[in-house]
């Protein structure tokens, strides 16, 4: 079983998925981390370097190279990924999609208090993050919502909460493999 874990920056797609992944005893792998080593290069510099475009074509590569060789893991994916190139169709067809949902508020909190390295961050000013999180989910929002599953999380609530909520869903799933 190939479950995506598919939302916006920050929404804690890698922390859920470790943790699901070794509750379920199959693999995690965090896309964006497998890009970094491949390229050896984190993804701050491939898009100072090289752009976004190219970036873009890596995400689109890596996610079909992951898939064609394995047929069980969790799988955090960037932000954005689901976005470009259909990949959300793709996605919906070799496995279980799942959004990881928060709002804009809980969002802009989590972002402004650690935005890490993220070159989408970078385009705006601290003090814009909320215009800049609400414009980009305006237009990520719609394809994230043709996701197979779709879980409400609360970003103000201690992980072990938002796990038990993408739990509750990854064991209806099961229920239907
Ligand atoms: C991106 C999100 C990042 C990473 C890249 C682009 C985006 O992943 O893939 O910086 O376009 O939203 P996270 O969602 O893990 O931060």
């Amino acid at each position: 079983m190939r479950i995506f874990l598919l939302g916006f920056m920050g929404v804690g797609k890698s922390t859920i998925g470790k943790y699901l992944a070794e509750d379920l005893h199959i693999p995690f792998v965090d896309l964006d981390e497998w890009i970094e080593e491949e390229v050896q290069m984190p993804i701050s510099e491939l898009f100072k370097e090289y752009g976004e475009p190219f970036f873009r074509k890596l995400e689109f590569d890596h996610l079909r190279k992951v898939v064609e060789t394995y047929d069980r893991f969790v799988m955090a994916t960037g932000g954005g990924l689901p976005c470009f190139n259909d990949n959300i169709s793709y996605m919906n067809e070799k496995g279980e999609t799942v959004y990881l949902k928060a709002s804009i508020d809980d969002l802009t909190r989590r972002l402004t208090a650690s935005s890490g390295d993220r070159p989408i961050m970078k385009q705006a000013d601290i003090k814009q993050y909320k215009e800049h999180i609400t414009k980009l989910l305006s237009t990520r929002e719609p394809i994230y919502s043709t996701a197979k599953w779709i879980v409400d999380l609360q970003l103000e609530e201690p992980a072990s909460a938002n796990i038990i909520r993408v739990g509750t869903v990854i064991n209806e799933i099961l229920a239907k493999h």
